[in-house]
C-alpha cells in the first residue's frame, strides 16, 4: 500500500483501516415545517449550563454502552457549543462570554466531563466550524494530498458519498490501491479483491 489516504490512522486504541470518514450528515427534519425543543437551544442560566454539561456527558455514556468506538461533541455549525464560541452570538458578561477563554469555557467542561466518562483508550473528537476553501468536490489526488502534507489526519466527506457512496471504492481505483470489497459485492470486483471483514459485536452487552 503507497496511498496515505488508504494507509491506517490510529488515535488512542482505535485503529482505522483508512483516512476516509463519513461526515455527519442528519437526516431528521422539523414537524410541519416548524421549529421545535431541538431548534430552540439557547443561551442559558449557569445552572443550565451545568445541566447540558452533564446531558453531554450521560450521551457519551450511553454511546458507549451502545457500543461506539469514538464520541465527537459537536462545537459547529451554530449549535450552542458553537454559540458560545462565537463573539458573533455569545454576548454574555459572565464569566462565559467576553474573551475567547471564556467564550470556550463552557466547551472545555463539556469535554473534561465526557473525558471522564469516555475510556481513555478511545478517540473524543470535537467538531468545530471552519472555512471550506475548496470549491466543488474533493478528488482522490487532492485528498491524498491534504494527508501527505499533514494538514490532516483523515479526510471527510458529506455531500460527495451522498452523490457518490462509492467515493472510497472509485478512490481506491484511482490511487491503485487493492482495498477490501464487502462479500457481497466481490463478484464485481477484479480477481485479487480481499474482502472485508465482518464488524465484531461480540463485546457488546
Ligand atoms: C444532508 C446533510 C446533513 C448534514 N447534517 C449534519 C449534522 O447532523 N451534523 C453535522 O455536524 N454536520 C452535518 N452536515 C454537514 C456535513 O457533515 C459537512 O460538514 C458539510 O456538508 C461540508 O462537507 P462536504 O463539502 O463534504 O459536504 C450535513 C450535511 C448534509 C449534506
Amino acid at each position: 500500500m503507497s496511498s496515505k489516504l488508504f494507509s491506517p490512522f490510529t488515535l488512542r486504541g482505535l485503529t482505522l483501516p483508512n483516512r476516509i470518514v463519513v461526515s455527519p450528515m442528519c437526516q431528521y427534519s422539523s414537524q410541519d415545517g416548524f421549529v421545535n425543543d431541538w431548534h430552540l437551544v439557547h443561551l442559558g442560566s449557569r445552572a443550565a449550563i451545568a445541566e447540558r454539561v452533564q446531558a453531554f456527558a450521560d450521551a457519551a455514556q450511553r454511546a458507549l454502552k451502545a457500543g461506539f468506538k469514538v464520541v465527537e461533541v459537536h462545537a459547529a455549525h451554530g449549535y450552542l457549543l458553537h454559540e458560545f464560541l462565537s463573539p458573533l452570538s455569545n454576548h454574555r458578561t459572565d464569566q462565559y462570554g467576553g474573551a475567547l477563554e471564556n467564550r470556550a469555557r463552557f466547551l472545555l467542561e463539556v469535554v473534561a466531563a465526557v473525558r471522564k466518562v469516555w475510556p481513555a483508550d478511545l478517540p473524543l473528537f470535537v467538531r468545530v466550524s471552519a472555512t471550506d476553501w475548496t470549491e466543488g468536490g474533493l478528488t482522490p489526488d487532492e485528498a491524498e494530498h491534504v494527508l501527505r502534507t499533514e494538514q490532516a489526519d483523515l479526510v471527510l466527506l458529506a455531500r460527495e458519498l451522498l452523490r457518490d457512496p462509492y467515493w472510497p471504492l472509485h478512490a481506491a481505483d484511482e490511487l491503485k490501491e487493492n482495498v477490501a470489497w464487502p462479500p457481497q459485492y466481490v463478484r464485481a470486483a477484479s480477481s485479487k479483491t480481499p474482502l472485508r471483514e465482518n464488524v465484531d459485536y461480540s463485546d457488546l452487552d
